[in-house]
Parts: C-alpha cells; sequence; structure tokens
C-alpha cells in the first residue's frame, strides 16, 4: 500500500508521536512517518524518533526564516501530510498556505471549548461534567478548524488535573489514529 508520507511536529514528551510511529507499521494505516520537526532541542519525543531511525529536524524558532528552513525541508522529503502533536508554536499563514487542508492538531478539551492552554485547570475551575480530545484541522485561527473526531469522558469529582490529563491523553492514542484513517478513507 502506498502511503502519505507524513511529518509530526513536536515540542515536548511526544507519546502521541510514540503512538502514531507504532500505528503507522499497520499495513492498512494510511501513512508513514518520514520526519519529526521538534522546537526544542530537549523535547523528550525526540528520542522516539532516534529509536524508530525517522530523520529529526531540529529548529531554532528566535531565527525569523524557521519556518522557510522548514518547508523547503518538507518538499524535500516530499511530505503530503502534517500532525500537530503537542507542538506549542503557531503555524503561520504563508505555511499553512502550502498544506492547504493537510494540517491536523490534537487537542486535550472537547472544542470549541478550552481553546488555548492550561485546559485542565480551566476544565476543573468550570465545573464541567465532561470532557475529551478533539483532532481538527489547523486553520488562522487557534483551535478553531473543522473538527475531525471527538473523544469524550465523564468527569468524577475525585478528577485532579493530573488524572484528567493522563485520562484525556489515554483517548488521544485512540482519536488521533481514528482521525487519520477518517481524513483518507475513500468513500
Ligand atoms: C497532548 O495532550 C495534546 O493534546 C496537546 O499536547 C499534548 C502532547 O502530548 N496538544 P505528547 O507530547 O504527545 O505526550
Amino acid at each position: 500500500m502506498v502511503k502519505i508520507k507524513t511529518c509530526i511536529f513536536i515540542s515536548g514528551k511526544g507519546s502521541n508521536l510514540n503512538n502514531l510511529i507504532k500505528k503507522s507499521r499497520d499495513y492498512n494505516f494510511p501513512i508513514s512517518i518520514d520526519l519529526v520537526v521538534s522546537n526544542n532541542p530537549e523535547a523528550e519525543g525526540i528520542r522516539h524518533a532516534r529509536k524508530n531511525s525517522i530523520p529529526i529536524l531540529v529548529v531554532n524558532t528566535k531565527k525569523r526564516n524557521f519556518e522557510n528552513k522548514i518547508l523547503k525541508i518538507l518538499k524535500e522529503k516530499k511530505i503530503d501530510f502534517i500532525c500537530l502533536a503537542g507542538y506549542m508554536k503557531i503555524i503561520s499563514k504563508n505555511f499553512l498556505i502550502n498544506f492547504r487542508k493537510k494540517i491536523i492538531n490534537i487537542h486535550p478539551s472537547l472544542l470549541p471549548k478550552f481553546k488555548g492552554l492550561n485546559t485542565f485547570s480551566r476544565i476543573i475551575k468550570n465545573k464541567e461534567k465532561k470532557t475529551g480530545c478533539t483532532v481538527h484541522y489547523v486553520n488562522k485561527n487557534l483551535d478553531s478548524g473543522n473538527i475531525i473526531i471527538q473523544k469524550v469522558f465523564y468527569i468524577k469529582k475525585s478528577d485532579n488535573e493530573e488524572i484528567l490529563k493522563n485520562k484525556t491523553q489515554y483517548l488521544e492514542y485512540r482519536a488521533f489514529p481514528e482521525a487519520i484513517i477518517k481524513v483518507f478513507r475513500k468513500n
């Protein structure tokens, strides 16, 4: 099966990256992971790429043209799809034009609720009854593109931020691969 060449952008732990690397080995999974981009040279997730011999590009976001450097390498490697998995930078309009409808992101809330950072503390403060995760297309507005998939769970009184985070991530490991399958499903 011909797979879609994909790049995963990370900034931290990379547990979603690791999960997608494993899934991408399934014969029927639509993407292969051909590059990992990190804006953080210390990102733990880099070791998952290294262990699996996936090329890694670490970029210095303090340099004005860092996105052009990424774009150049993405073109060289014929990357056709991008997954943001905990990437903590905003993608510029210019970058989006080059990958129109080809960038997806995973967010730890039921969008449109709780866009942005510090989601779990806000969810608790707001006394939400349920939460979950969302995989969505990336557009020029933060956490606002079309939703591909959401997964939900009910919050218990005993759930603190740490527990919410763990429960959400557990769902993310199912949601991200399912969303990718949905994106490339031929009707
Ligand atoms: C995920 O929880 C995702 O929702 C958010 O960043 C986190 C990344 O976790 N955007 P990891 O680096 O994949 O472990």
